[in-house]
């Protein structure tokens, strides 16, 4: 079985923090979001995948390589314009080959990952699996509408008057059956080849779509509040284990919960620390600050004086204020710092479509 990792989106969603790289290597607790999609594929039993690369891919191919240490094989395949996700597909199908894929979307999240739909693919009568689950807000998603045997009656993506709640997330198994599907799709209202119709017309053809209820959380990250979200969710289910304590937490600061703090960091005196929390490397907390859950700080960064609450913090930020952060991103090499002297008022320099809620 191989792997389809797609990282080819735009972001748009999430400017401005898509203006300077692709959205796929934005931190979720402190590891980019690709990373993710490519340790649940291997998990899943795949050795050999293939990213889909759109026309922003910086540091994707550096950071990933050749796949070795996630323990695949990686190869990189480019989509020049975003034809939609069954013209991914087409766009690897020398790749592909004649064997069954996983195909994963590289913005989604999933607690439980892509295992299930390798079990379900290998009990041996499907010709496609797809997941599904209970969303407040099916018309953004695919949905699918099953019978009382949870057989596909109807798959339509984004539908205004959807016929279900279920969203049908980005993790797909096919055999090389959707191939042939593929290759009679037309271009959708929005001119995309919609995988939603290849799931559609597969079932339509062979019978043999496979439905399962995936029950752990799972995370679309189109918007900042996702990634948010997505940040707290892997915080809140990662195991005692996976926290490990590298750095030096000084005595008369005050610390609670998890936490992970890498190499060369340091809590300070008087500073405190409530987890869940991912601090990354040579990360400094100093003078009175505070760290509340759910928050991931990238390497390098220094945080004196604030409190930061439910945040993502990026690389080598900087925050020296008084001052009380909660639900926000901040990009890699930001700088937060009170005044010193007069005058008084706020100075901001501000990039294109930054928001500021004060
Ligand atoms: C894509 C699919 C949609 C699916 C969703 C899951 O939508 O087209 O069917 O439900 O991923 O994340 P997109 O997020 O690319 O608009």
């Amino acid at each position: 079985m191989k792997g389809l990792l797609l990282a080819g989106g735009h972001g748009t969603r999430l400017r401005p923090l898509t203006f300077s790289g692709n959205k796929h290597m934005i931190p979720i607790a402190n590891q980019p979001m690709l990373f993710y999609g490519l340790q649940h594929l291997r998990a899943a039993g795949v050795r050999e995948a293939a990213v889909i690369l759109g026309p922003i891919r910086e540091g994707i191919e550096e950071q990933v390589g050749d796949g070795s240490r996630f323990g695949l094989r990686v190869t990189y395949v480019p989509q020049a314009e975003p034809k939609g996700l069954a013209h991914a597909v087409l766009c690897a199908r020398d790749f592909l080959g004649d064997e069954p894929f996983l195909m994963y979307l590289g913005d989604n999240m999933l607690e439980h990952g892509a295992k299930p739909f390798a079990d379900r693919f290998g009990v041996g009568d499907a010709r496609g699996v797809v997941g599904v689950v209970p969303v407040k807000e099916p018309s953004q998603y695919g949905v699918a509408e099953l019978d009382a045997h949870d057989t596909i009656v109807s798959v339509e993506e984004k539908p205004k008057s959807p016929r279900s709640n279920l969203a049908v997330v980005g993790v797909y198994l096919f055999d090389p059956a959707i191939h042939d599907v593929i290759a009679q799709l037309k271009p959708s209202q929005r001119g995309e080849l919609e995988i939603t119709d290849a799931i559609r017309l597969l079932q339509q053809e062979t019978g043999q779509v496979r439905v399962i209820r995936l029950d752990g959380w799972w995370k679309d990250t189109g918007r900042p509040e996702d990634l948010l979200e997505a940040n707290e969710r892997v915080l809140a289910s990662r195991s005692r284990s996976e926290f490990q304590v590298r750095g030096q937490i000084d005595p008369h600061a005050s610390v609670s919960g998890l936490i992970e703090l890498g190499e060369g960091s340091t809590i300070g005196p008087g500073t405190a620390v409530r987890g869940p929390v991912a601090l990354g490397r040579d990360v400094h907390l100093e003078d009175g600050a505070f760290l509340g859950p759910y928050t991931s700080v990238g390497d390098h960064s220094v945080i004196r004086k604030a409190e930061v609450d439910r945040s993502i913090l990026m690389e080598g930020v900087q925050i020296d204020a008084r001052i009380r952060i909660v639900d926000s991103i901040i990009g890699r090499g930001a700088v937060l710092n009170a005044r010193t002297h007069p005058p008084s008022g706020e100075s901001f320099i501000i990039g294109d479509a930054c928001r500021i809620i004060l």
